[in-house]
């Protein structure tokens, strides 16, 4: 569905961040992106959505280059992107922020169908949706953030750090909410400081490092190698108590 080609992106000219980037996503994948801050996963899924420049290689998604499109342009091919941090409106509520997700609809009973699929698949949308989003909890907006994205129904869905500054148990549902998306036909490629619990849900990951690609593969492959554990995952390969793998979860 998706692939980088040696992609290198910067956001000055002559100061690449990402030196030549290839990674792959297959229909109906959930694909990991992990390593250390400022290796360039951030960059990686801006470059994908438009939002940083490419000045080499390329980005094909179902089958056609990507590259040089214009956000706006990625968006509406169906890659969503739910950026690192919060993007909530705060002010506004939640039903409010659903339809600004879709506001690039024009026909009234298109977006009302988009609406009811999204408070059908995240119902606590649907019991707060008089809210102001403001008032959710971390967890909460970050449902909202991808109740948002899905509003254009993308078959792509793109997340960065879903889990930043969650505590374990909100995180633990939020992956398991994800896994369930993925589940139901939604491919995913998401970004993860957790890289433990990020691989253990999902198929394949890549591990990114100054802007290279260090290592990629099956993700249980990459939770049980030595050298990833001491490198990437805070020591040993040992199964912790705090995360689920993917087989183990019903
Ligand atoms: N808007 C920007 N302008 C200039 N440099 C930037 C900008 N955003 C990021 N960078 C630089 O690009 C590099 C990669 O940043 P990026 O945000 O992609 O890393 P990351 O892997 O997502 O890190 P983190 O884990 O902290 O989110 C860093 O050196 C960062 O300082
Ligand atoms: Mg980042």
């Amino acid at each position: 569905m998706l692939a980088l080609e040696n992609v290198v992106a910067g956001y000055i000219p002559g100061v690449d961040i990402l030196c030549g980037v290839s990674l792959s996503v297959q229909e109906g994948e959930m694909v990991c992106l992990v390593g250390p801050n400022g290796a360039g996963k951030s960059t990686v899924l801006r470059a994908i959505s438009g939002l940083v420049k490419i000045s080499g290689g390329n980005v094909r998604f179902k089958g056609e280059s990507i590259a040089g499109r214009r956000p706006e342009q990625i968006l509406a091919r169906g890659i969503a992107h739910v950026p690192q941090g919060h993007s909530v409106f705060p002010r506004m509520t939640v039903h409010e922020n659903l339809l600004m997700g879709g506001y690039s609809v024009r026909d009234r009973a298109t977006l009302r169908g988009s609406l009811a699929e999204v408070y059908e698949m995240f119902p606590l949308l649907k019991d707060r949706a008089r809210e102001k989003a403001g008032n959710l909890s971390g967890g909460q907006q970050k449902i909202l953030e991808m109740g948002r994205a899905l509003m254009l129904k993308p078959p792509l869905m793109m997340l960065d750090e879903p889990s930043l500054g969650l505590a374990p148990k909100t995180m633990a549902n939020l992956f398991d909410t994800i896994q369930q998306l993925n589940r139901s036909g939604l491919t995913i490629l998401m970004v993860e400081q957790n890289a433990r619990q990020g691989l253990a849900a999902s198929h394949r990951g890549y591990v990114l490092e100054l802007g290279r690609e260090k290592f990629h593969g099956k993700a249980h492959e990459l939770l049980d190698s030595p050298e990833m554990a001491k490198l990437y995952l805070g020591g040993s390969t040992e199964n912790g108590s705090s995360y689920r793998r993917r087989s183990e979860v019903a």
